[in-house]
């Protein structure tokens, strides 16, 4: 199957959160194609971030990209309907953090959101049995998940690759995000793994220049691309 175009989604949590508002103009002024937003709750994970009053507050501000939510929460399906009202457009959640897999993949269609299912580093892609047929997206997770600036595991290449397979044997539209460690020098390796999104935290928020940065991170995506069809 065709390749859908790749994405870069900027992960806020490495942004400068006194500013929030005009570094999200800044990272979709640099060609940024949807806004990556870490929800943590110091419980699921070993840390605390940001709810939908903040999401909300980047609708009120002007934000017309597409937000893409990561729930690092448990219990999951309260705030998917918070999320979905206050502006998310994609919004994925840990299968380990909810008891009913099933039934929160419906609950976030039903909200118009596209869904997508989260896999930390040792979790087993059979999660997308009886899934996969459902989700707009399988986000593969490159660090464990609760801290930004933390170094990509290599172990998500093979499980990108099977996952890509399993995708294309369904002739499905699935994208494949990947989440963490993501960088100019390896994200070339997670693109011809048969990643398609793409979010970056550190290796924007944290250089001095985010649109010299997103040009370098698709000119790394452009030679994947020109290497799949050599
Ligand atoms: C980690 C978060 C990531 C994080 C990625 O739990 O889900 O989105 O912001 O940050 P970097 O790109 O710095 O690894
Ligand atoms: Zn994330």
């Amino acid at each position: 199957m065709a390749r859908l175009p790749a994405l870069i989604a900027p992960s806020i949590l490495s942004a400068d959160f006194a500013r929030l508002g005009a570094e999200v103009d800044a990272v979709l002024a640099a060609g940024a194609d949807l806004i990556h937003f870490d929800v943590m709750d110091n419980h699921y994970v070993p840390n605390l971030t940001v709810g939908p009053l903040v999401c909300e507050a980047l609708r009120r501000h002007g934000v017309k990209a597409p937000i893409d939510v990561h729930l690092m929460i448990r219990p999951v399906d309260r705030l998917v309907e918070d999320f979905a009202a206050a502006g998310a457009s994609w919004i994925s959640f840990h299968p380990e953090a909810s008891d009913h897999v099933d039934r929160t993949i419906d609950l976030i269609r039903r909200h118009d959101c596209k869904a997508g299912l989260v896999l930390n580093p040792a979790t087993p892609i059979s999660w997308l049995d009886y899934t996969l047929e459902k989700l707009d997206f399988v986000l593969v997770m490159s660090v464990n998940p609760g801290f930004g600036g933390q170094a990509f595991i290599p172990s998500a290449l093979p499980k990108i690759r099977q996952i890509r397979k399993r995708i294309d044997a369904l002739r499905r539209e699935v994208r494949i995000e990947v989440d963490g460690g993501i960088k100019a020098d390896n994200i070339r390796d997670v693109a011809e793994a048969g990643a398609d999104t793409f979010v970056a935290g550190s290796a924007i928020f944290g250089s001095g220049d985010y649109p010299a940065t997103m040009l370098a991170l698709r000119r790394e995506l452009a030679a994947a691309a020109q290497a799949a069809t050599a």
